[in-house]
């Protein structure tokens, strides 16, 4: 019987979009199954490229998981029964972005979620990790079954990828330029991104997805970065203040934006090396720990 994916995702670069189409290549033109795309739509919806405005004010809502209107998704998307959703999302201040909040939010996302099997792909900078954790709440509170995860991330160092990612994001030039490599996700991993998708149909024709993560991982899917899971961790300490006294004090809001902009930046310059050191300093005693926090964010399951 012919087996029904559905691909929901939200892009606005058109990276997710590469990619999740090229996960999705092995379901198409083959009659066996019948390919389905939900592109998540705002009904205002943000602009590209951002204005450096734009950008930082984006930070509390999208921190505190707030959403906005999405139109509703086709009859089609919303009547049938799907054998396997692949789920694309972008992180947005280490958060599911405001689109895929507020695609979870909207009602519409446990009818088509529920009792289905689903991959998260994602094509991010590199500061996901906690972001997933974010998400595998809402699916499990929503009974969905997180059988899969693909992470694609800049692979360049932390500091390269945040210079280029902010160029591009800001002009919309993502091609290398100067010292500067190309922003983003590899153009190899990008079109390399269907041996993923001939890995999860292996799975689901087997109708098992028991195996299904840990042989992405051993094909690349997912990169655990333990000093990158750290700087999450203190982000989101820090994050949680900021977004609460931008939200809290509406009236200061502009003047706010403009500080947590300038703090944004020297925590990543400044304290960014600081905790790169302690980290280090730290990694004999830590050693098991941390070998144990990455085995854990490479995998499915929800501590
Ligand atoms: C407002 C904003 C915040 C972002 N925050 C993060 C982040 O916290 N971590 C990260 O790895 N990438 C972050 N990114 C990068 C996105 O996850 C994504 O890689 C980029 O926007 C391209 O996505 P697209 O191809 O779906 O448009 C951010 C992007 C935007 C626009």
């Amino acid at each position: 019987m012919q087996k029904n994916i559905l691909v929901i995702y939200y892009s606005q670069t058109g990276q997710l979009e590469d990619i999740v189409k090229n996960v999705a290549k092995p379901f198409e033109n083959n009659e066996q199954y019948k390919v389905t795309y939900y592109n998540i739509q705002l009904k205002k919806d943000f602009p590209f490229p951002w204005s450096g405005d734009v950008f930082f004010n984006t930070f509390p809502e999208s921190y505190l998981q707030i959403p906005s209107d999405i139109y509703p998704p086709s009859d089609e998307v919303l009547n049938t029964k799907f054998d396997l959703i692949l789920f694309g999302y972008q992180v947005w201040y280490l958060t599911p972005s405001i689109p895929v909040i507020s695609f979870l939010k909207s009602g519409f996302a446990e009818n088509i979620l529920k009792d289905t099997p689903i991959v998260t792909i994602s094509g991010t900078r590199n500061m996901w990790m906690l972001s997933q954790e974010k998400l595998k709440v809402y699916l499990k509170r929503m009974n969905a079954k997180l059988v899969g995860n693909i992470a694609l991330v800049d692979r360049h160092d932390n500091y390269t990828s945040v210079l280029t990612i902010l160029k591009w994001l800001t002009t919309g030039k993502k091609e290398a330029s100067g010292m500067l490599p190309a922003a983003g996700v590899s153009d190899e991993e990008i079109n390399g991104a269907g041996k993923y998708g001939e890995i999860i149909k292996r799975y689901l024709d087997k109708g098992d997805f028991a195996n299904l993560q840990p042989d992405l991982v051993k094909n690349g899917a997912v990169e655990i970065r333990p000093f990158l899971v750290r700087m999450e961790k203190v982000g989101n300490k820090i994050f949680t203040i900021w977004s609460k006294l931008i939200i809290n004090k509406k009236e200061k809001r502009p003047l706010l934006i403009k500080f947590f902009k300038v703090y944004l930046m020297t925590a990543i310059w400044v304290v960014s090396p600081i905790v790169l050191v302690f980290h280090l300093l730290l990694t004999p005693i830590l050693w098991f720990k941390r070998k144990k926090q990455r085995e854990y964010l490479q995998g499915i399951n929800l501590k």
